[in-house]
């Protein structure tokens, strides 16, 4: 069977289309706003993908170290940025980061929380790397019930309840835990057309004390 990697690897050429389809542009654009980024500072972009949240700081003048387990996803984004500087491309797991401690001012992950094994040990990583002051900017699925997104977009998490989250932030040592709803949601169709569905989408927050 296939796992979460080989897929991301196969669908790597069409993400971007596919993710225009999933949620629109306005979701990067509230969890940068959250962030409070400001020009020259470092992010790591966890589960970048394609470099949807990674373009988005670039245009703010942020340097970005972007990180995914697929290569194939990575050759999309070093295409789409071959004249962009300030990108460090990061071939590795987001739960074992090869990034050192207190290294970054802010961390994204957008719709990479679901999946991850561990949600709280995954958040413990990122705020390892973060420096003190440095804030955490999760974008995700609140919780539903359609179990085709773990069979067919290979997701480990039918989304979250955003109480957990506020917790899971909190034990991870973050401050000034923010959880809210993004107002945007998450659409998707079931391969064989039966289900179409539209979920919550929220933004969480934290700043590392
Ligand atoms: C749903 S996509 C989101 C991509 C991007 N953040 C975006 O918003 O378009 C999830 C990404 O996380 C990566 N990924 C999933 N699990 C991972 C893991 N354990 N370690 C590293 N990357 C992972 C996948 O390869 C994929 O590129």
């Amino acid at each position: 069977m296939m796992g979460c990697k080989d897929y991301f690897d196969q669908v790597a050429s069409q993400w971007d289309a596919m993710r225009e389809t999933f949620f629109s542009d306005r979701v990067r654009d509230k969890a940068i706003a959250a962030a409070g980024v400001r020009k020259g500072e470092v992010a790591a972009d966890i589960g970048a993908g394609s470099g949807f949240v990674t373009e988005g700081l670039l245009r703010e003048g942020l340097k970005v170290i972007a990180v995914d387990q697929s290569q194939a996803m990575l050759g999309e984004m070093r295409k789409k940025f071959s004249l962009a500087d300030g990108v460090d491309y990061c071939c590795a797991g987001v739960e074992d980061l090869p990034i050192s401690d207190e290294s970054v001012d802010h961390v994204f992950g957008n719709m990479i929380l679901h999946h991850v094994d561990s949600p709280p040990g995954a958040l413990r990583e990122w705020a390892r790397i973060l420096k003190p002051g440095g804030k955490l900017v999760i974008t995700d699925m609140y919780e539903h019930s359609h179990e085709f997104l773990r069979e067919e977009h290979h997701d480990r998490w039918m989304g979250f309840e955003g109480e957990h989250v506020r917790q899971w932030l909190t034990e991870a040592g973050f401050s000034r835990v923010m959880v809210d709803s993004v107002g945007e949601n998450c659409c998707a169709q079931s391969d064989c057309g039966s289900e179409s569905v539209e979920i919550r989408l929220f933004v969480a927050m934290g700043e590392k004390t």
